[in-house]
């Protein structure tokens, strides 16, 4: 369904995110037809540039970036000719706010305008400042705003009390892309639709559950970035506690934002704060050294940085939801750059049965495939055929999720729509941030204050060995290692 017009206006817009996701996922949009014609998409950034010359970078993108077979040369054309380029420094007022405010001007004051901010987190106060000094927020304006935000509770504080100095909480969309993946949407259709599942889904059935985002690329060009954040601060405080989140959460009453938000933040504010003296025994960080990915060499982590560090590149954390619904069922949360294949899933292990018609049987295995190859499956204990006696063996039903004729969406498609809607459904609220922020300081100062030792592990490996007995400790075992 088409969405009403609007202007997407981007801070940032010749950096990587925009070239690589946002423009792709709004022309995306535009070719399912839920883009009106008269949409515009405003990029700004301060690298002065003429509009031929930024609809230049911009086509290039999208040949880069969109496959072929869905580049429609009409459609290109019409997409690129709703795009304008200001050279704009957002944050200082004597840049060249009149001209910004004059291409706004030419729709109608009631249009619906979006602010992306791709840009540093530390300039997004600034930039709302002189948005609403220049008169350019209106009711129908919406600021979304990239992560990170912040890197602690009080740098996280300092950012939403800043851009809320301008706006009021329903008009930010804090994004967390993985909220934009469709099986992780999915994970609440998959609980709430199968009375199968919802049924059993609590800790007299459930003995644990891992989610995992590990990636095959290393830090890539943003070492100076990664180098401040690390493992915890740029997967597990957000991605992954919000997987975790649908994961735990109790039903929410409807679909309505709020209502879904808000079982989310009681997970958070469930979640077992880790103590100091705990750390070591509940985490696991490591740092990448030299080895092999696909077949080829490569560096560790500190030749990458030629500097030491002692920021990790896997983090690995068992945690608690303190919850009756969870009484007693680890999660084990990981992430790691320059695994041996990049993979984001989610693994219920369901508990064994002692003693059954069978004697001791296996516990039943659902796995969510959020990346690649997304699909659910589910391992079953079946009578092996060949035999007249029962022997069991285990079967695993496999039910892919893919859009028939189309790519599969990105992450970013909906989410970018959802904001022009006005549908916060899948954006953080302030408050969430803050909770995830208190659980992850808990485990971060103890880091920093060395509490737990940094691990290695070779790149184009699963992680470190102590990151097995994490898991062993409760009879437990990554899916890698699982028969
Ligand atoms: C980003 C992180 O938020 O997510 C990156 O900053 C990471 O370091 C990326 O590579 C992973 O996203 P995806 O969608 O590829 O799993």
């Amino acid at each position: 369904q088409q969405v009403e017009p609007f202007d997407y206006i981007i801070f940032g817009a010749t950096g990587d995110l925009t070239m690589r996701k946002l423009l792709p996922a709004l022309y995306n949009k535009l070719r399912l037809g839920q883009v009106p014609a008269d949409a515009r998409i405003i990029g700004t950034a301060r690298t002065t540039l003429d509009r031929d010359a930024y609809i230049a970078r911009a086509r290039d993108a999208l040949q880069h970036f969109i496959p072929a077979k869905f580049l429609f040369p009409n459609l290109l054309e019409q997409f690129l000719g709703m795009i304008s380029y200001v050279t704009l420094d957002g944050t200082s007022a004597d840049s060249n706010w009149g001209e910004l405010a004059a291409e706004l001007s030419s729709s109608p004051a009631s249009r619906i305008r979006v602010f992306y901010f791709a840009t540093a987190p530390q300039l997004y106060e600034a930039i709302c400042a002189n948005l609403h000094a220049k008169e350019i927020l209106t009711p129908e304006s919406r600021v979304v705003l990239e992560k990170p935000i912040g890197t602690s509770l009080e740098t996280a504080d300092a950012i939403n009390e800043g851009v809320g100095k301008f706006l009021p909480e329903k008009q930010i969309y804090r994004i967390d892309h993985y909220l934009g993946k469709e099986t992780v949407q999915n994970v609440l259709a998959l609980r709430f639709a199968n009375p199968l599942l919802n049924a059993i889904w609590s800790a007299e059935h459930i003995k644990s559950v891992q989610i995992t985002a590990a990636e095959v690329v290393g830090v890539e060009g943003r070492a100076s970035y990664y180098d401040t954040s690390g493992a915890l601060r740029d997967m597990i405080q957000n991605h992954l506690l919000q997987v975790l989140c649908l994961v735990a959460m109790e039903q929410p009453e409807t679909l309505e934002a709020d209502c879904v938000r808000n079982a989310k933040l009681a997970v958070l504010k469930a979640l077992r704060p880790i103590k100091e003296d705990q750390v070591a025994n509940e985490t696991v960080r490591a740092q990448y050294t030299k080895g092999a990915v696909d077949d080829h060499a490569v560096p560790g982590y500190l030749e990458e940085l030629g500097q030491d560090s002692n920021t990790e590149t896997y983090a690995a954390v068992r945690t608690w939801v303190d919850t009756p619904r969870w009484k007693d069922v680890p999660f084990y949360i990981r992430t790691a750059k320059r695994s041996k294949r990049k993979v984001s899933e989610i693994v219920i292990q369901f508990r064994e049965t002692a003693q059954s018609l069978f004697g001791a049987v296996p516990g039943n295995r659902l796995v969510i495939r959020v990346q690649p190859n997304e699909g659910v499956e589910l391992n079953l204990n079946v009578k092996n055929p060949i035999l007249d006696e029962y022997q069991l063996e285990t079967v695993k039903l496999d039910a892919p999720i893919k859009v028939e004729g189309g790519p599969f969406p990105d992450s970013y498609e909906r989410l970018l729509l959802d904001a022009v809607r006005g549908n916060p459904i899948l954006f953080i609220r302030r408050d969430e941030v803050d909770a995830a922020w208190v659980w992850a300081e808990s485990i971060l100062n103890a880091w920093a204050d060395k509490k737990a030792p940094m691990h290695s592990y070779a790149a184009g490996s699963y992680g470190p060995d102590a990151a097995k007995a994490l898991l062993a400790e409760h009879g437990d075992r990554w899916h890698e290692d699982m028969v």
